[in-house]
């Protein structure tokens, strides 16, 4: 295994490529911590990137929806924006509706992550997070490290400490197409091990109910197409056109898979495992006209985000996500791809 810096781009983004023996790259930029594009071997010899991007990275710097970055400090919602720790209330930037998501108006997406090791295969970078950034509390420094393996997978693993009582929910946002193609990936047949969903509202805020994903749409606990619940409605209207919710996940281990997707072109099958509680599966619904390497359509890719539950800062029910000053946060993910049999 291998790791290579490749170039500093005209705005001071680093990109490093990751390699093994087995035909497999992952190109990775300090700028959000990002993925920058996966490389991967197919049956018929050639490979192909199932990551949505730019053609330079410094095109990460312009509009685009978290493109393969690094979410933090609070991936997903806070409902109103606001939450109450050890007696103070903060409110946090606004930048969904009356919401905060992703971690708000400059999250850890746009920050430039400092490479601290760049060798054999696997790249650590870190950020420190001050002390009332996006209002949050806290001095928070987190670390992300991913390795390629010779089994044609690669790991994240998300690290932090803080010096005050401060919510963390860490994850990537990986847009996927494994096709390669970005037409569409309502023909990915996709398994999530999840018997129930985060039962949200319509400004996709869960309150602490759950949905058994029995006889609805839902229900991808065998392999089911994308689209073959969905109605082809363009825009989408949320839990009908498109997928954007979370998935209460049955394992909550490194080693035991939950979700599965296969391409139906290129024959590329990806398998995720994590440690995290939830899945956020997201199938690209407003990607419509944005440009990158190519002019991305609606539902040209999709996102498998594992995580902590979202608002689970004010939802008393959900897993506390409030890291304690002293303790370490750590999570793990990962992403391993093959070829259908
Ligand atoms: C959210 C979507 C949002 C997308 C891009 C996903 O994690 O669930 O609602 O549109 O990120 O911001």
């Amino acid at each position: 295994m291998q790791t290579k810096h490749i170039l500093t781009t005209p705005t001071g983004i680093d990109l490093y490529e990751l390699s093994n023996d087995s035909g497999m790259r992952v190109e990775v930029i300090n700028y959000g911590a990002r993925l920058n594009a996966i490389w991967v071997p197919t049956a018929s010899g050639q490979t192909i990137n199932v990551l949505a991007g730019f053609d330079s990275p410094d095109g990460f710097r312009g509009d685009n929806p978290y493109f393969n970055a690094v979410i933090g400090r609070v991936a997903n919602r806070i409902e109103r924006a606001s939450f109450t720790l050890d007696g103070i209330t903060y409110r946090l930037a606004v930048n969904d509706g009356k919401h905060h998501l992703h971690g708000g108006i400059e999250g850890f997406d746009r920050k430039l992550w400092r490479v601290v090791e760049a060798a054999d295969g696997a790249i650590e970078m870190c950020y420190l997070s001050p002390d009332g950034e996006e209002n949050y509390p806290g001095n928070l420094s987190v670390s992300v490290r991913y390795r390629l393996a010779e089994d044609n997978s690669i790991s994240l693993e998300y690290r932090a400490t803080t010096d005050r009582d401060t919510p963390v929910n860490l994850t990537n946002h990986a847009y996927f197409n494994l096709d390669g193609d970005f037409v569409s990936v309502r023909g990915h047949r996709v398994c999530i091990a999840g018997d129930s969903v985060l039962l949200s509202d319509e400004e996709l805020i869960p309150h602490g109910e759950v949905l058994p994903v029995a006889g609805t749409i839902y229900d991808f606990r065998t392999p089911k197409a994308i689209g073959a619940d969905l109605v082809p409605l363009d825009p989408p209207v949320v839990g009908k056109g498109g997928y954007d919710i979370s998935y209460v996940l049955r394992a909550h281990s490194i080693d035991e898979p939950v979700a599965t997707a296969e391409a139906e072109k290129s024959g590329v099958v990806m398998t995720v495992y994590t440690d995290r509680p939830t899945l956020q599966f997201y199938t690209g619904n407003f990607l419509e006209g944005l440009i990158g390497r190519r002019v991305y359509g609606y539902q040209s890719a999709f996102c498998m985000e594992t995580q902590d539950y979202s608002n689970a800062v004010n939802v008393p029910e959900f897993p506390s996500i409030v890291l304690k000053a002293g303790d370490t946060y750590s999570a793990k993910t990962r992403y391993q791809f093959g070829l259908k049999r």
